[in-house]
């Protein structure tokens, strides 16, 4: 059984069994797949039973290197402009496929199987794709949708305890934004096994997919209310840059019990939800403490400013399922962790 969202009339995000959509969803022309090795070797049925691109993975290779690479291959294919590309696997794998098609010959249709629990609840929905160049993350991109977006979740049995626990991460923002029914229903199976069953890992993809579409739905281009799915991400990033300990979602758990207990030192949050949400974090087996200091922290975060003008736009949890964007100060904003 399927459950289908669209988004702006342009996408169509399906959550059901990759098999039977694949038959019905992805368009019967020539058709290009850009995977990861990882994949090829779990889902060779899928890579394979199309002409295809592997790239090599990891934030290292979400690059303009391995995008002009891809563009190479395609021209030696003779792809052009009716051809279709499928990106197939995480982030990485559709932010690089993404911008690959929105860019080769001025834009092919593209879809994307989603096979990671971060892609599926994330960084698959909303048309942003782009890739990394020197420190910056997701520095060159465009905002172009796919036409559609298979998630089976499935798929996210042979994903490895690390990178479940990291998607968890990204499922707790969403119910922290918008989904207060979903953050009681993990609370609940936190403390019991990550991946209970399908229609437990089934209902969270459901739920966390609807809280991104909406917002997407509302403001594609982050003029507002899109910007609250950046809760957590301002001190989240802040660790990546300042360490390669800790994935995308790691530091994301921590960026969320940070600002949770800033915002309730500042009495903006109840302390029993900041509790709350560092339990459940912590239940989850991800970590809440960062594994840097604050003062480097701080410093990343003041880096990353220089790029723009000096007032921070934070998103503050009020509540759980309820969190509002404050534009303040870099001064303004360290208080708050002092
Ligand atoms: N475009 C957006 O809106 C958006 C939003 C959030 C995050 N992102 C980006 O997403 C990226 C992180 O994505 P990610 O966490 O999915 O990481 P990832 O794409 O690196 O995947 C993690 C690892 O899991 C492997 N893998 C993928 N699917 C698997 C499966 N089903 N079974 C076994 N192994 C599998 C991959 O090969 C990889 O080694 C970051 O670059 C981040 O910037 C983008």
């Amino acid at each position: 059984m399927e459950s289908c969202i669209t988004i702006r009339e342009q996408t169509r995000l399906y959550v059901g069994p990759v098999k039977e959509l694949v038959e019905s969803v992805v368009p019967k022309c020539r058709v290009v797949v850009i995977t990861d090795a990882n994949i090829d070797r779990l889902y060779p049925d899928l890579v394979r039973r199309y002409e295809h691109i592997i790239i090599g993975g990891g934030e290292a290779n979400k690059s303009l290197v391995t995008v002009a690479t891809i563009y190479d291959r395609l021209m030696k294919m003779g792809a052009d402009r009716s051809t279709f590309i499928l990106g197939i696997g995480g982030g990485i794998v559709t932010d690089i496929s993404g911008f690959v098609a929105a860019t080769y010959m001025r834009g092919l249709d593209f879809g994307f199987i989603s096979t990671t629990l971060l892609g599926q609840v994330d960084a698959s929905i909303g048309g942003k794709n782009g890739v990394n160049v020197a420190d910056y993350k997701n520095m060159v991109g465009t905002i172009v949708h796919p036409r559609f977006v298979i998630s089976d979740v499935e798929m996210l049995r042979t994903l490895s305890e690390r990178e479940l626990r990291a998607g968890m991460a990204e499922v707790v923002k969403s119910a922290i934004i918008g989904d207060a029914e979903l953050f009681d229903y993990i609370e609940r199976w936190a403390a019991d096994t990550l991946y209970h069953s399908s229609e437990q890992m089934r209902n969270i993809v459901l739920r966390a997919v609807r809280v991104k579409a909406a917002i997407v739905e509302a403001d594609e281009r982050e003029r507002g209310l899109r910007r609250l799915l950046n809760l957590g991400h301002t001190i989240g990033h802040a660790i990546e840059k300042s360490t390669r300990a800790v994935n995308h979602g790691e530091a994301v758990a921590m960026g969320l019990v940070a600002i949770a207990k800033a915002a309730a030192k500042e009495g903006m949050l109840p302390e029993r939800d900041a509790e709350r949400i560092a339990s459940v974090v912590r239940a989850l087996g991800l970590s809440i403490e960062p594994p840097v200091p604050v003062t480097a922290i701080m410093r990343a975060v003041r880096y990353d400013k220089k790029r723009q003008d000096n007032i921070l736009r934070v998103v503050i949890p009020e509540a759980i399922g309820r969190c509002v964007v404050r534009e303040m100060s870099l001064e303004c904003f360290e208080n708050m962790f002092k």
